[in-house]
């Protein structure tokens, strides 16, 4: 086993063992939609389908991009894989770069579309591989190892500023990025990784011709936490402190959707720390387009393919009963009803100049 599979495996091992849980909140906690007592619709008649990359989805949710590359992950992938096609929500696969520096490993890929044929599936490159020299060929061919409807570009500058041997050449990517937007056939996502993005960077993606943004924010799964854990284990004392300190860094989610979504056009994926379908529903009322989770669906997967659609199924029950209980027959309603951002959240809004005008605060 080389040392990138190894990696991959012991990324799946400490998330499933150790607590790598962000200690602060996504802001989620802070956003309350307003109760309707009569919301003037049947709870049956909620309409919770979009269109997202070209496909039809039953919900806007989508299992983050998690792993591949190793016989465990092919097995996860599998089981993650057949959960998105029969519940009919999104898949993204983990970094493909194991597949093309590996051509043998691309088959632990290649089962996402297998068992997943109707499904929105999304590929996945990291910046530093970009800023290393890849570039839109490397990018086409992980879009057509998987058929992927999109591609994700993740952004991991906390990750590989904390792990042994980490890759920081973060310089040019921009540039990068815009190539890649230019050379591939399908749409790009870029991805942050549990440490959101901030606006400036959103107006950047945007202009380079990036369609799509995975906020990714704290609150959720830490990577400088998985780092930690990994520096301790192999015995690297400065990376484990480095780990510790950074183990909240970032921007939380909500802060990072209202920032994103009413910064630009680009279509916003919520993702990081979203547990619940009650969080799925405040996140689409902040802005986002569509949800993602990790951790959570990792953790079910791994118990077995009825555990994991039996929680998916209940996430979903819980964000149609959300719309019911604001009054929402569509997700686009949804994305209008009214929000109040209370305590530290607004006030962290409020400093980055957005006021509750911003994120709406009445009906209309
Ligand atoms: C075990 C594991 C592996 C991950 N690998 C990737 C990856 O290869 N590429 C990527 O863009 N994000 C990766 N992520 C990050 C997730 O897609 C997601 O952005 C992050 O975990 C926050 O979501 P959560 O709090 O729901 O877990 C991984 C997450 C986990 C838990």
């Amino acid at each position: 086993m080389d040392a990138i599979e190894k990696r991959k495996q012991r990324h799946i091992r400490l998330s499933l063992e150790e607590d790598v849980q962000a200690d602060i909140g996504t802001g989620l906690e802070d956003v309350r939609l307003i109760h309707r007592a009569l919301p003037e619709m049947d709870l049956k008649d909620a309409s919770t389908g979009i269109e997202l990359f070209g496909r039809r989805l039953s919900a806007p949710l989508i299992i983050s991009a998690i792993t591949g590359g190793t016989e465990k992950a092919k097995e996860i992938n599998a089981v993650l894989a057949s959960a998105a096609e029969d519940l009919d929500i999104g898949i993204g696969v983990g970094s493909q770069r194991i597949a093309l520096e590996n051509p043998e490993t691309e088959h632990t890929f290649r089962v996402v579309r297998e068992r997943a044929p109707s499904a929105l599936v999304i590929g996945n490159l990291g910046c530093p591989q970009l800023s290393f020299g890849w570039g839109a060929r490397e990018a086409q061919r992980c879009v057509e190892m998987i058929e992927a409807d999109a591609l994700a570009i993740h952004m991991n500058p906390l990750q590989e500023a904390i792990q042994v041997e980490g890759e920081t050449h973060y310089r040019g990517v921009l540039g990068k990025v815009r190539e890649v937007v230019d050379g591939i056939d399908v749409s790009v996502v870029m991805k942050e990784t549990g440490c959101g993005v901030a606006y400036e960077e959103a107006v950047k993606l945007e202009e380079a011709g990036v369609e799509a943004l995975d906020v990714s924010g704290v609150g959720g799964t830490s990577w400088a936490a998985v780092e930690h854990h990994i520096a301790r284990e192999v015995g690297k004392r400065e990376q484990e402190a480095l780990g510790e300190v950074l183990w909240n860094w970032g921007i939380p989610t909500a802060v990072s959707v209202v920032e994103t979504s009413k910064s630009t056009k680009l279509k916003i994926i919520a993702s990081g720390g979203i547990r619940t379908g009650v969080e799925m529903a405040k996140a689409i009322a902040l802005g986002a387009d569509a949800v993602g989770m990790a951790k959570p669906f990792l953790e079910k997967a791994v118990e077995g393919p009825d555990a994991l659609r039996e929680h998916i199924r209940l996430i979903l029950r819980e964000f149609r009963t959300v719309m019911f209980l604001v009054g929402a027959g569509e997700v686009e309603e949804l994305k209008r009803v009214p929000v109040i951002i209370l305590g530290r959240t607004a006030e962290w809004l409020r400093l980055r100049g957005f006021s509750p005008e911003d994120y709406a605060l009445r009906s209309v």
